[in-house]
């Protein structure tokens, strides 16, 4: 393990290794809190917009789009040299009470469609380098999940998705965001068909997002995620880290940081070996910041810096990793 000193930081050391490393990054804490704006801007070159981009967040009724908090994002990040991945276009979760499958007529959605992300793409046109274009499409057993978009267009609407968001900003990095599908099981073999057939039919794609939410007793297999994302090398995609946290069960143990921390350091020792894996994003900024105790009960402490911005085991897992 490292010195406790944080002169090095991840940002200097990944800049040197060519790989972007990011936060998701909420507008409260930003606005509000000084140490949480210098660690970001002093550890990170990317930040993810957590849920300001989200479609319930940002459209609160159909003509509204509340684009103030992921303008402070995008600004802050732009201000500071940082690279931004806009989070998600299409998701089945957090969408407005307004939009109910069986509300609109087929041309309706495909009007709703269009003109979000004609909207929110061309909003940040050259300010959004990377989008999450579509979010969790795809089920465990590797079928396609139920969603508003899903009911009302059919499995075609990943297509219309990607294509639209290309058209509204034709530089922007595009890419398709799922969890459970890091190393190589059906899921992840449904996301390699999916995207591939994509490639296929002439789809604008350039990645594929690992969200890895992960826990500290059960490492993912270095090997097999390895091989995930040499596939889809092999299909010419990229392939970020999007989401990673490593959550721990109840109050965290010496060995529970210890072991977080060597799953953090493998995965970017992973990312680090393949060409095609360009960014390792975490889901929040500090342990104070993360949905994890939200939204599962008993489990915390996920991230790399402690609810006081105190490094801890795991980031000098990273920097080891990095240097
Ligand atoms: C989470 C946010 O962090 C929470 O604040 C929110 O209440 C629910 O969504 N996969 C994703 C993210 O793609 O958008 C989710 O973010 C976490 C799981």
């Amino acid at each position: 393990m490292g010195t406790t000193e944080t002169d090095q930081s991840l940002r200097v050391l990944a800049e040197a290794r060519g790989i972007g490393i990011g936060a998701a990054v909420a507008a409260r804490p930003l606005r509000d809190e000084q140490a949480y704006r210098d660690l970001l801007a002093r550890e990170f070159n990317m930040v993810t917009t957590e849920n300001a981009l989200k479609f319930g967040p940002l459209r609160p009724d159909r003509e509204t789009f509340a684009f103030a908090n992921a303008d402070e994002i995008v600004d802050f990040a732009l201000d500071h040299g940082m690279s931004v991945r806009g989070h998600t276009l299409l998701w089945h979760h957090m969408n407005p009470p307004w939009l109910k499958p069986g509300d609109f007529l087929r041309r309706e959605w495909e009007t709703i469609l269009r003109d979000h992300i004609g909207t929110v793409v061309g909003r940040y046109r050259g300010k959004i380098a990377v989008w999450d274009v579509v979010n969790e499409a795809v089920r465990d057993r590797g079928d396609l999940r139920d969603s508003p978009w899903l009911s009302a267009l059919g499995p075609d609407y990943i297509a219309m998705a990607f294509r639209l968001a290309h058209k509204a900003d034709p530089d922007a990095r595009l890419f398709y965001n799922d969890f459970n599908a890091e190393g190589m099981n059906p899921k992840s073999d449904a996301v390699y068909s999916l995207v591939k057939g994509l490639l296929a039919d002439g789809v604008p794609i350039h990645g594929v997002g690992f969200q890895m939410h992960l826990a500290s007793h059960h490492a993912p297999d270095s090997e097999d995620v390895a091989k995930n994302v040499a596939r889809l090398n092999g299909l010419g995609l990229e392939v970020q880290i999007t989401e990673i946290d490593v959550a721990i069960k109840g109050k965290p143990t010496e060995k529970d940081l210890q072991d977080q921390a060597r799953i953090y350091g493998e995965m970017l020792q992973v990312c680090l070996a393949a060409k095609n894996a360009t960014a390792f994003v975490m889901w929040g900024l500090t342990d104070g910041h993360s949905w994890i105790p939200h939204h599962r009960k008993g489990w915390g402490a996920a991230l790399v810096f402690d609810g006081h911005y105190q490094p801890k085991p795991a980031y000098f897992a990273l920097r080891d990793a990095l240097d």
